[in-house]
């Protein structure tokens, strides 16, 4: 249980019989994640926090931390011959990297930006596709979330944790005092069932009838027709809350509102939304948009958003059977 990232990833590589590069783009990952994870612990000790006085193509203000995170990983990825290209939450178009490469990346730097300067858990979220042949072009990077090779995050929290799938399943390292990642999961399943949400109750207001339906159901517990008392959570990094799910099961929702009629959603489908619910899958979990299963969505755009509802199943197939009446 004890293997090491290299050790592990060898391994497993030969055991389902994938290619060494896909490893290679992994390790990749792990090492410019382990050195976000220094700048991260530095803190105000190392000048990372407060604003890098800038906004990103979404229109946010970027953090330093997500400039920084954003060039460790553009820096580490583009030298690996493994990697085609990469597109970036907070580049405003992808990045060619190595004519030969096999593999393209895209990946959220920053996960949580809202909580770096109140030292809560943030994180790093990481998809690989495999190229189409053929030029690249943005189109090359447009493939349901079904079709990625591997994704998963790093967690910057009390521990710093590396939580992968190529395929076969989750695994979950530590990262330990000597800045190496060490097996100390593997194969975690989320319960079908649970009694634990995640939504920003405070857009309650701007939600469409069939959400609004499902947390009054949960609120009213016992009492209700859910019959069972409900606890909720909102840390505000989604990275979180999936690790959170993962470990102890729950449903997460950052459904479609009012606000803006242009957003399908708030969070990203290339960056976000697909990655983690291919993690949610390999762990017997589901994910959708509220009317289809996430990893089917065809992406028409690199910086797409769309409402995520994610976790234990049968709460996710709930909310689903909501939307369709
Ligand atoms: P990012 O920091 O990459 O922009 O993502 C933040 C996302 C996600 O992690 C989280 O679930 C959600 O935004 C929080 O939204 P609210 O601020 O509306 O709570
Ligand atoms: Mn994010
Ligand atoms: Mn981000």
């Amino acid at each position: 249980m004890s293997a090491t990232l290299p050790d592990f990833i060898a391994q497993h590589l030969s055991q389902n019989g994938l290619p060494a590069e896909l490893g290679s783009v992994i390790h990749t990952l792990a090492r410019a994640c382990t050195d976000i994870s220094r700048q991260v612990r530095a803190g105000a000790l190392g000048g990372v926090l407060g604003s890098a006085g800038s906004g990103n193509v979404q229109g946010e203000e970027q953090k330093k931390l997500d400039v920084l995170a954003n060039r460790l990983l553009i820096n580490a990825l583009a030298q690996n011959t493994a990697v085609a290209g990469l597109a970036s939450e907070e580049e405003d178009s992808f990045v060619a990297t190595n004519e030969q490469g096999r593999y393209l990346v895209l990946f959220d730097p920053l996960d949580g930006s809202s909580n770096i300067d109140v030292n809560i858990s943030i994180g790093t979220i990481f998809s690989v596709l495999e190229k189409p042949a053929g030029a690249l072009n943005t189109e090359s990077f447009l493939q349901p979330g079904r079709a990625q090779a591997a994704s998963g995050y790093v967690l910057y929290g009390p521990q710093t944790l590396l939580v992968f799938t190529l395929g076969h399943g989750v695994y979950v390292f530590t990262l330990d005092a000597a800045q190496e990642f060490v097996l100390t999961q593997a194969l975690p399943q989320i319960a079908a069932d649970s009694a634990e949400f995640a939504i920003n109750m405070s857009n309650q207001r701007h939600w469409e009838a069939p959400v609004q339906q499902y947390i009054v159901e949960l609120l009213a517990g016992s009492t209700g027709s859910r019959g069972k008392d409900y606890n909720m959570r909102w840390v505000a990094s989604m990275v979180a809350e999936v690790h959170r799910i993962l470990m102890r099961g729950g449903v997460f929702l950052y459904p479609k509102d009012a606000r803006d009629p242009n957003k399908p959603g708030k969070l990203r489908l290339m960056y976000e939304a697909n990655p983690l619910s291919l993690i949610v899958e390999q762990a017997g979990g589901a994910a959708c948009d509220a009317h289809t299963r996430m990893l089917d969505i065809r992406p028409i755009g690199l910086h797409q958003r769309v409402a995520v509802v994610l976790g234990s199943r049968n709460e996710v197939d709930y909310v689903h059977r909501l939307h369709q009446t």
